[in-house]
């Protein structure tokens, strides 16, 4: 009988993940260590990066810190040199800057671009060449909900999101037929620092929750069981995916709930 239990493990493997210093980055590190993979835990945050690789090992793993800025292809270059290529990839680096699209400066929109969309892209590339020329590994990138859906406010954060699905499904098609994996996972409202100020504004958080089927935020660790799912041989057959874990957001319209 095929042995379920072990297409979960990682033991043998590296997983670079990328975002590490925080919120679904620290938990996806925490849950791919406690799997057996040995953590590359990098973030432009380089205390932040430590503390995750520190309670990494606290809790019996294996993880080095490394500062990387996914605006620089340098930076992911010299990483991926000093570590070698890993067996998997996760990038989870994202910024928003909440205004209508009238009121977004170019700055703004470059910024955003550069670190969600262009970010994405840099490790993607780098790490997908590898990851090909060796014939094996798996890409994990964080899209959202505003893929689909979105908001007031949203706009160039919604367009890096839709456009991180895009490129993770062309470098699937690129790179299926030499073993390598690569797709995305779209969360809803995640407690995070990210979100943080949200969760200060008890309006505006209470909406968020009752707006999915859940009625609930997330918690980051649940987040973090979709990528160990996505980073091992148990999503073998998984590639050029979206998958939606967002408490039953974007299954419903959210209007309304008839009287039945
Ligand atoms: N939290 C949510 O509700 C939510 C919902 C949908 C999608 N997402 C997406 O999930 C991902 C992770 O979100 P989070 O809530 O964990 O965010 P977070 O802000 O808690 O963590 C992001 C991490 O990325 C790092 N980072 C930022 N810029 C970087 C750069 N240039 N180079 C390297 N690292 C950089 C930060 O230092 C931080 O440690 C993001 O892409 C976000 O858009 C989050």
């Amino acid at each position: 009988m095929v042995d379920y239990r072990a297409l979960f493990r990682l033991d043998g493997r590296t997983a670079l993940v990328v975002g590490a210093g925080s919120g679904i980055g620290a938990a996806s590190a925490e849950a791919l260590a406690a799997f057996g993979a040995k953590i590359i835990a990098a973030d432009v945050d380089e205390p932040a990066a430590r503390r995750t690789a520190d309670s990494i090992r606290a809790a019996g793993g294996s993880a080095e810190p490394e500062r990387l800025d996914v605006r620089s292809t340098e930076d992911v270059r010299r990483v991926l040199d000093r570590h070698g290529t890993p067996d998997a990839l996760v990038s989870t680096p994202g910024i928003n800057v909440r205004k209508r699209i009238a009121d977004v400066t170019d700055e703004e929109f470059d910024r955003v671009i550069d670190v969600n969309l262009k970010g994405t892209f840099r490790l993607a590339r780098e790490v997908g060449k590898r990851m090909a020329e060796r014939g094996s590994g798996s890409i994990v990138a964080f899209s959202s909900i505003r893929s689909q859906v979105v908001e007031p406010g949203q706009g160039v954060y919604a367009a890096t999101k839709a456009g991180i699905v895009q490129l993770l499904r062309a470098l699937a098609a690129e790179l299926g037929p030499r073993g390598v994996r690569a797709n995305a996972i779209a969360p809803g409202v995640v407690e995070t620092p990210l979100t943080a100020p949200i969760k200060s504004k008890p309006e505006w958080y209470k909406a968020y929750a009752d707006r999915n089927v859940l009625r609930r935020w997330a918690r980051p660790e649940e987040m973090a069981t979709t990528v160990v799912f996505l980073c091992s041989d148990a999503s073998s057959y998984v590639t050029g995916a979206c998958i939606f874990v967002d408490g039953g957001w974007t299954a419903t319209d959210g209007r309304f709930d008839p009287p039945l």
